[in-house]
This record gives structure tokens, sequence and C-alpha cells, in this order.
């Protein structure tokens, strides 16, 4: 039949990185730029924030979105969660048009685990191969900040992560800030932002109405407790959690 389904023409229309020595090599290049570029413009938190915005759309019943450079389109760019993200767009092709053969989901992949190392986090284990994807997901993949704990586990799920993944990978915002004009939320969360929500509130500082869910619900404030008091066990399932999140709609060969 002529009518070949979307999944089929997703196939298809994406051509697989052959990950050769040549390839391999493009990604260590480009790892060294990428540790400058963060460096220099102090964008670590934005490039973490667009590898997450790419992965985290992923649905593991329809084997659609997830790590695969689709937010670089406008249409996706354009969604209301994803305000601000051009920047670090622009950022990354700084690099791309450097290492024209790397993907572009590898490279927001990438960004993403050097933006964690170069600001003191853990290392993570990168695997490169991932295609590019010109279909965008419907708008309203990612999590509502306004929202509780179901939500949470909802949109998460759906990635095929689980508790543990969602109170690890929160620790992400030990990075950066909101911004009123971005999301409506305003300020810094803090170095330690696990820690901190166990204290309550602190002047100055921001938590989110999910980051708080996150200690009110029974089955993710173990999680919360033991990365507040043990810095090895968050950074361990932090890297973990971060690269099953980096390799949403990829299986590494
Ligand atoms: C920023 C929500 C999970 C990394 C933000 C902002 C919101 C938000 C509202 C502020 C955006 C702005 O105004 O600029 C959420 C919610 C999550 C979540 C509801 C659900 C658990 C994550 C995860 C990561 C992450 C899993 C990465 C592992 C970041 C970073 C920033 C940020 C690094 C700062 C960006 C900057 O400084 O420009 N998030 N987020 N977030 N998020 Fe999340």
């Amino acid at each position: 039949s002529l009518l070949i389904s979307e999944r089929e023409r997703e196939r298809v229309s994406m051509a697989l990185p052959v990950v050769d020595t040549e390839y391999l090599k493009e990604i260590e290049k480009a790892r060294r730029d990428l540790r400058a570029l963060i460096a220099y413009k102090n964008c670590g938190p934005i490039m973490l924030r667009l590898a997450w915005h790419d992965a985290g759309t992923y649905d593991k019943n329809t084997k659609t979105g997830g790590a695969n450079g689709s937010i670089r389109n406008e249409e996706e760019c354009s969604h209301g969660s994803n305000n601000g993200l051009k920047i670090a767009i622009d950022f990354c092709e700084e690099v791309k048009v450097k290492h024209p053969k790397i993907t572009y989901a590898d490279l927001y992949q990438l960004a993403g685990v050097v933006a964690v190392e170069v600001t003191g986090g853990p290392t993570i284990d990168f695997v490169p191969g991932r295609r590019d994807s010109n279909t965008c997901p419907k708008e309203g993949r990612l999590p509502n900040a306004k929202l509780g704990s179901p939500h949470l586990r909802d949109i998460f799920y759906r990635m095929g992560l689980s508790d543990k993944d969602i109170v690890a990978l929160s620790g992400g915002h030990t990075l950066g800030r909101a911004h009123p004009e971005r999301s409506g939320f305003d300020g810094p969360w803090t170095q330690e932002p696990l820690k901190e929500l166990l204290k309550g509130q602190t002047e100055g500082l921001l938590k989110l109405p999910t980051d708080n869910a996150l200690l009110d619900d029974p089955d993710f404030r173990p999680y919360v407790e033991l990365y507040a008091k043990d810095e090895e066990a968050f950074f361990r399932d932090y890297a973990a959690s971060h690269k099953k999140l980096s390799e949403l709609g990829f299986t590494p060969r």
C-alpha cells in the first residue's frame, strides 16, 4: 500500500550514523569544543536543559520522541516548555558546523553530558550513534512544574523511567535558574537542591511545586533523604539515570 505508517516513514527518513573510528574522533573533538564553549559562555545549565528536553519527549509505547534532535525544528522549539532553548540550539550549531558528521541527536546529548561534567558533576558514560529526526512530538510531553507527583509519574513512566530516576534527575536543578520570561518562575535553586528541599523554605531560593512533590510523596522521599546525605550515592545514581535519559529512543549497538 502507498500508505505507510508514521513510524515507517520515520524509520526510512532518518539516516543511521556510521560510528566508525572517524566518527569517534569527531566526538572527542566536539567534546573538547563543548567544554571550551560551556566554560566560555557559562552555558552549562541551558545545555543540560536542551539535552533533557530533546530526550524527555520519549513515549515508550509508541516509540516516538526521545533523543533524536527533533527539538531543533521550529515546530518543537516553539513549544512553551522550550522557551529560551533556541540559545542552546544556536550554541550547539557552532560545534555542528565544525563537526558536520555528528548528528544533532548525539551532539545535544553530548552537550548535556559535558555540561554536567564541567560544572563539577559526575562523569556520564556517552555512547554515540543516535539518528536525527524531523518528526516533532505534540506539545505537552514534558512535565508541568505546577503539578504534583501523579503528574511526574505519568510523564516519567511514559518515558520508561522510574521513581528513582525522577528523584535523581531532579538533582539536575543543581545547575541554573528559572527565568520569569521563559517559564514564569524566577530564581536559582541551590548547589544542593535535594538537601535544601529537606530544610524547607529558604529565602531567595526556588522550589517548584514539582520539587516539593518529591518531599511529600512516600516513595520519592527516601531517595531525597539518601541523596541529601550521601553525595556518592547521588552521583552514582544520577549518572545512571542521566545515561538512561540520554538514550531514550536509542539502542546503542
Ligand atoms: C530549568 C521544570 C526536570 C534541568 C527549569 C525551569 C523549570 C523546570 C520551570 C525554569 C526554566 C526557565 O525559566 O528558564 C522542571 C520540571 C521537571 C524538571 C517540572 C520535572 C521533574 C529536569 C531534569 C533536568 C532539568 C530531569 C536535567 C537532568 C534543568 C536545568 C535548568 C532547568 C539545568 C536551568 C536552565 C537555565 O538555567 O537556563 N526546569 N524541570 N530539569 N531544568 Fe528543569
